[in-house]
């Protein structure tokens, strides 16, 4: 008897096992099937508050979306050392349980936007237990504000963050068996601003030590100064080597209870007006110390940038080049970038930041509406994203002109099916290629919905994909090659051989 229940217990255990949410191949699995996250976060005291929050819940379901970044913060988990409530955790996990929506939380411990407001106050009280960064000029500072912010090198601080964490990763292990929580982002914005180190009696011991052998090459050794030189550059290495290793800890004491992928996100630099490491937070996973984190941090699944600046599509391709899977925590809410992540670069996911600010008309509720009745399908497909600049299109065989300028996601349905799904455009087929059919329509939990088959005036009678100007357009296109041996085909009476 007693064997039997602990065969069925053990069954149990590696059936839950089996569907935690991973990262396979670059793409996140969530109840064993390929999932795209069409997200939004929450502004930072939002979750903060169940009754804040209560009307807040049905708006964003009723905006589409299928993923729901919220919030756990330190000083609320762990009001007194060792003592934990769980309530505003319970209480996400249930409400968006209740709509069927995922959740990523992000973990507001040590560090947000390289400050630590939300240390419980038993640590801010304690500064020589949980020691402070220092700075040339005395503390970090943001906007001529002075901040504090614990040190990476302060054991003890990374210990009780990790113990927390570990905490809140066995309590959503404990009540959360159906996977509502999928991901977990750990600290927020990390690094240091106002100078680009720390330069606590504690840094100033690690700067004088060896580098580590990871960062070393074959026969390399040395202290920072005389392996990386003097100077911002190699003091930001410094900090994301160190930082880096804080979060490892963290992350791994969480990964110990419940295993769900993790990342790390990033305040970018350099960037307009924040030129050196300080100005941006110094040491943050920024892409250029893309590799020294990935070194020091193997708990951490994938670095995410927040993008704030207007070269989205440059980002992406900085936090792509080195196979890091994209995904976009906190970005402006627009539709065009949305495809642009999706099509070209794969990404897990895309995140508005200060979702509940959106009007629940925003055209971006439009895209996700129509993007989750194929969510599945549209993680295991081929995109590709088309951008107003572009005006040729190469994708899955076919080349296509752009005969007027707009943006659009198209995924490929199967071999010569082709899914456009945009605005403003208007494409045509080059070579001997032609559009065979053309329907609007849409998805619903996968299955195809179709609506009318455009001809005639509708496709310039066969010749034209066209997207409406004003709203996201469907269109299901199947195409097929003009045999040339047709003597009326358009490439056949081209030939210097007039036809018989
Ligand atoms: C980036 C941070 O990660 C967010 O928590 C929030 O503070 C936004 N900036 C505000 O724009």
């Amino acid at each position: 008897m007693l064997r039997t229940f602990l065969l069925l217990a053990l069954g149990a255990s590696i059936a839950a096992g089996e569907d935690i949410p991973r990262l396979v191949k670059s793409q996140l699995i969530v109840g064993g099937e390929p999932f795209v996250m069409l997200a939004g976060e929450l502004h930072n005291s939002s979750a903060s508050s169940v009754e804040y929050m209560r009307p807040i819940w049905d708006k964003l379901q009723a905006m589409h979306l299928n993923t729901v970044i919220g919030t756990v913060s330190w000083e609320l988990l762990e009001p007194a050392e060792g003592t934990f409530d769980f309530t505003l955790v319970d209480s996400q996990i249930a409400e968006a349980r209740r709509r069927n929506l995922r959740l990523v939380l992000i973990w507001f411990g040590s560090w947000k936007n390289a400050a630590s407001s939300y240390v419980p106050l038993w640590v801010k009280k304690d500064p020589k237990r949980f020691p402070l960064m220092s700075t040339r000029n005395g503390s970090p500072s943001f906007m001529g504000l002075p901040q504090e912010s614990l040190s990476p090198f302060g054991a003890e601080s990374a210990a009780a963050d990790a113990r927390a964490f570990r905490a809140l990763m066995r309590h959503i292990r404990e009540t959360d068996p159906d996977h509502t929580v999928i991901m977990m982002q750990v600290e927020n914005e990390t690094g240091l601003l106002g100078d680009s180190r720390d330069r606590s009696p504690l840094a100033e011991a690690a700067w004088a030590a060896p580098v580590p052998v990871p960062l070393l090459k074959a026969g390399q050794k040395g202290t920072w100064r005389e392996v990386f030189g003097d100077g911002p550059r190699a003091e930001e290495i410094f900090m994301a080597w160190h930082l880096g290793r804080y979060v490892n800890k963290v992350a791994g004491a969480g990964k110990a209870e419940l295993p769900l992928p993790m990342y790390v996100n990033a305040w970018l630099g350099p960037q307009p007006g924040q030129d050196l490491p300080g100005q941006y937070p110094s040491g943050g996973p920024v892409a250029r110390v893309m590799d020294v984190w990935r070194a020091a941090a193997p708990n951490i699944d994938l670095f995410a940038p927040d993008i704030y600046i207007d070269d989205f599509r440059g980002v992406c391709e900085s936090y792509t080049r080195s196979g890091n899977p994209l995904f976009i925590p906190e970005a402006r809410a627009l539709v065009a970038n949305l495809f642009w992540a999706l099509g070209r670069h794969n990404a897990l996911g895309y995140s508005p930041f200060g979702i509940e600010d959106l009007k629940q008309d925003d055209p971006l509720a439009e895209a996700y509406r129509i993007l989750g009745g194929m969510s599945s399908l549209l993680a295991r497909s081929e995109k590709t994203a088309v951008a107003p600049h572009e005006t040729k299109i190469s994708f899955a065989g076919y080349s296509m002109n752009v005969r007027k300028p707009g943006h659009a996601l198209i995924v490929s349905l199967a071999p010569d099916e082709l899914l456009f799904i945009g605005s403003g455009l208007e494409v045509t087929l080059e070579g001997a290629a032609r559009i065979g059919t053309i329907d609007e329509g849409r998805f619903e939990n996968g299955r195809w919905i179709a609506g009318r088959r455009l001809n005639g005036d509708e496709s310039a009678h066969g010749n034209l994909i066209t997207l409406g100007e004003r709203s996201l357009d469907i269109r299901r296109v199947k195409l097929y090659q003009r045999s040339t041996a047709n003597p009326l085909s358009r490439d056949a009476s081209s030939r210097s051989v007039p036809p018989v």
